[in-house]
């Protein structure tokens, strides 16, 4: 099954997204109930591969405590490091709803809950790797990351943002250490609008690398809404699509990222049951080459991509 389902939108009221103020329930109690709900959904719909991040609010417990109860043996677990929750469930919060910190005492700090997640464990990720934050630098990092790979026998990937994805790919596919490569998997964000990295993740899988997509659907801006009228014509097309293949818009975009990249696994980012069993039909067809070509034709300027990205608010 190449579809993963992520706990972004689970594990905490709020969250980027363009919905107009649902009416859902944002205690504490019912985001548990529905994240059950959702991973108990996802593994009978044949989803065996799950991320989380520490800054997902109760993401990562959420997780840690539905895999020690159902004791699955075949699921694949995923989280990261360097990002802290700040909002505390507050709804609304009006300050940074998470802090970027790749130090080594973030690392250290925050691996010292995530190991809870061992065996199952699969994945480590550094959480939005950046030029800036100069992680890929950080020797101590790095040294500490090999010794957690090695200890625990995990992989190590990245998960990667913005404008300069596809050179922070590159150069952390690069990073070797004690002569063999660091990274064994790169989160990159990929979709209809932003397709900047195509030839980097197209490398990397030629490379034996693991690729996970992750935002296929924009953080929901390719469902027709009212606030993005620019994307009419992506509408349209998705709507002919959809109609045909008779599944949701969401599957085609799903299913786009899929037949074009050809990742290792593309993340659900659903919020509710609905969606997740909508996100699901993406496996019951294919889309053929010259669709391909059209919904590939709706690329966007990768810096205008971005600037909306940064623009959209915790709702
Ligand atoms: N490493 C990182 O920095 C990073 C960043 C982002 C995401 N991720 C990972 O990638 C996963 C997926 O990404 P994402 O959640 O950010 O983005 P996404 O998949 O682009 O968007 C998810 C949103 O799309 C909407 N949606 C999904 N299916 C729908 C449907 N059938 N009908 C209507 N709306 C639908 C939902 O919005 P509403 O909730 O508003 O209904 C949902 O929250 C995350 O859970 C996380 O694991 C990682």
């Amino acid at each position: 099954m190449p579809l993963g389902l992520g706990l972004a939108a689970i594990g905490r009221p709020d969250y980027i997204n363009i919905r107009n103020q649902t009416k859902i329930d944002k205690s504490q109690k019912a985001f548990e109930t529905n994240a059950f709900a959702m991973l108990d959904e996802a593994y009978t719909l044949g989803i065996r591969f799950f991320d989380t991040a520490p800054s997902y609010g109760m993401g990562e417990k959420y997780l840690l405590k539905w895999h020690t109860q159902r004791a699955h043996k075949d699921v694949h677990l995923s989280t990261k490091w360097g990002y802290t929750y700040m909002a505390n469930w507050k709804i609304g919060y009006r300050g940074k709803h998470e802090i970027k910190e790749h130090s080594l005492a973030k690392l250290q700090e925050q691996w010292s809950h995530s190991k809870a997640l061992l065996p199952a464990l699969a994945l480590y990720q550094i959480h939005s790797a950046t030029f800036d934050s100069k992680v890929l630098n950080n020797t101590a990092v790095l040294e500490e990351l090999y010794r957690l790979k090695k200890e625990h026998v995990i992989n190590l990937g990245i998960t990667s943002s913005g404008i300069h994805q596809a050179a922070l790919l590159k150069t952390a596919s690069e990073i070797h250490l004690y002569h063999e490569p660091l990274f064994d998997s790169f989160q990159v964000t990929y979709n209809l609008f932003e397709q900047s990295t195509h030839n980097v993740l197209r490398q990397l899988l030629k490379a034996g690398k693991q690729v996970i997509i992750k935002e296929a659907m924009a953080n929901g801006r390719v469902f027709p809404n009212q606030q993005f009228p620019n994307y009419q014509k992506t509408y349209q097309i998705l709507t002919k699509l959809a109609h045909k293949y008779h599944v949701g818009m969401d599957a085609i975009a799903l299913r786009f990222v899929l037949d074009y990249v050809k990742p290792s696994l593309v993340l659900s980012g659903a919020s509710n049951l609905q969606q997740l069993r909508e996100n699901s039909k993406v496996n019951s067809f294919t889309l053929n080459q010259s669709e391909l070509n059209t919904l590939s034709s709706l690329n966007k300027n990768s810096a205008h991509y971005w600037s909306e990205r940064n623009a959209l608010q915790w709702n």
